[in-house]
């Protein structure tokens, strides 16, 4: 089966066995089969933080789960429980009609409710993991179904276990997030309060933010991409220090450990920017991001985004780390022996 539907990037790599997995009781029996073939298991939400290089050996899961579940609490605080397959933002949507804070800044972001702890998705000064209370998975090797407390989970910038050593043992089915029906909203970053009245709803946060991400980030449905294709990098105090001096106009923002700096802004001022080549491209009004025009092959993405961290190595001094996840499996591995 061509995976080319399953990725937000639409490389053409096929999966050597393929099921969608609409139940619970399904994806065990899915996961018996796979134990029992010997075979490894990948699982794809909504693809929109994949890099595809190459076919999947083994069994590749859909995830499909469905279902939305919300509790009120006296104290004003609501459970909202969503299964892994829902669409991140139809969840978000959800919440905001019912006048639930937590979630508004994350507005638009694409892919699906299993995923977003995979990679701490973040945005506008909200990650997840700041309203994720627990996380249901399931075992690949014994098939048993389990909620963990997320602050097990190793929730970091754009980082948890699952995308690191609980990859392959761990797959998660359903999220648990705990919303407010009252609750101060998060405005200081991205400008969002410069476009905003003095007491916004929630309501307006939430059409703002989707506004400037279409404004900024193009649609997968039309432009092939993967959103930020690189993290913003964390470089010591002293470091940026001596780069400001040498780019006065350099962005960044003070994090535990030094500043992070604005990677689009690093590859956009050494001249990448609207760049289009064999196919791929960097967009042209988020230097941060990554295109396929119309390529089915990964090699060129590949090469454009080594190109890029050579380019901003030899600039800056700061190397890039990329973002979405690679698969096949036997790619990264073999990236992660390289020096
Ligand atoms: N900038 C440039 N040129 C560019 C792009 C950005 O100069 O081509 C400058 C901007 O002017 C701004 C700064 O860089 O001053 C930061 O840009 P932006 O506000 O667009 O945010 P970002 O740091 O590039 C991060 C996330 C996004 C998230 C936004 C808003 C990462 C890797 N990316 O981008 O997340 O939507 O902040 O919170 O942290 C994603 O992860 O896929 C993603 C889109």
């Amino acid at each position: 089966v061509s995976l080319a539907s399953y990725n937000t990037f639409r490389f053409d790599y096929p999966a050597e066995y393929f099921a969608v997995a609409d139940s619970l009781e399904y994806l065990a029996t899915l996961l018996q089969w796979a134990n029992a073939a010997d075979q490894p298991v990948t699982m794809i939400g909504g693809g929109s933080n994949l890099l595809i290089c190459g076919a999947i050996s083994g069994l590749v899961i859909i995830n499909r789960l469905k279902g939305i579940d919300a509790v009120e609490h006296s104290n004003g605080s609501v459970t909202v429980t969503a299964s892994a397959g829902e669409n991140w933002h139809q969840l978000v949507r959800y919440t905001v009609e019912q006048g639930w804070h937590g979630i508004e800044n994350l507005a638009l972001i694409p892919g699906t409710a299993g995923a977003a702890p995979v990679q701490n998705i973040g945005a506008y000064g909200v990650e997840v993991k700041d309203v994720l209370t627990r996380i249901q998975v399931i075992n690949t090797h014994n098939g048993s179904v389990f909620w963990m407390d997320a602050n097990e989970c190793g929730f970091a910038y754009r980082d948890s276990f699952f995308k690191q050593q609980w990859k392959s043992t761990l797959l998660i089915t359903a999220i648990e997030l705990t919303l407010h029906k009252e609750s101060e909203l998060t405005l200081e970053y991205g400008g969002l309060s410069a476009h905003l009245s003095e007491k916004p709803s929630l309501q307006e946060v939430f059409e703002l933010v989707c506004r400037v991400r279409s404004e900024k980030l193009p649609d997968p449905s039309e432009l092939p991409n993967a959103g930020s294709f690189f993290k913003n990098p964390v470089v010591s105090q002293t470091a940026y220090e001596n780069l400001k001096t040498r780019f006065e106009n350099l962005v960044a923002f003070p994090v535990a450990g030094g500043m992070k700096l604005a990677a689009g802004w690093l590859i956009d001022h050494a001249g990448w920017k609207g760049k289009v080549r064999d196919r791929v491209g960097v967009y042209d009004k988020q230097a941060l991001v990554l295109v396929n025009y119309s390529d089915i092959s990964a090699a060129g993405l590949l090469a454009l985004e080594s190109d890029i961290k050579a380019s901003v190595f030899e600039r800056y001094g700061v190397l890039l780390e990329r973002e979405p996840v690679l698969l096949p499996e036997s790619a990264r591995k073999l990236e992660l022996e390289q020096p």
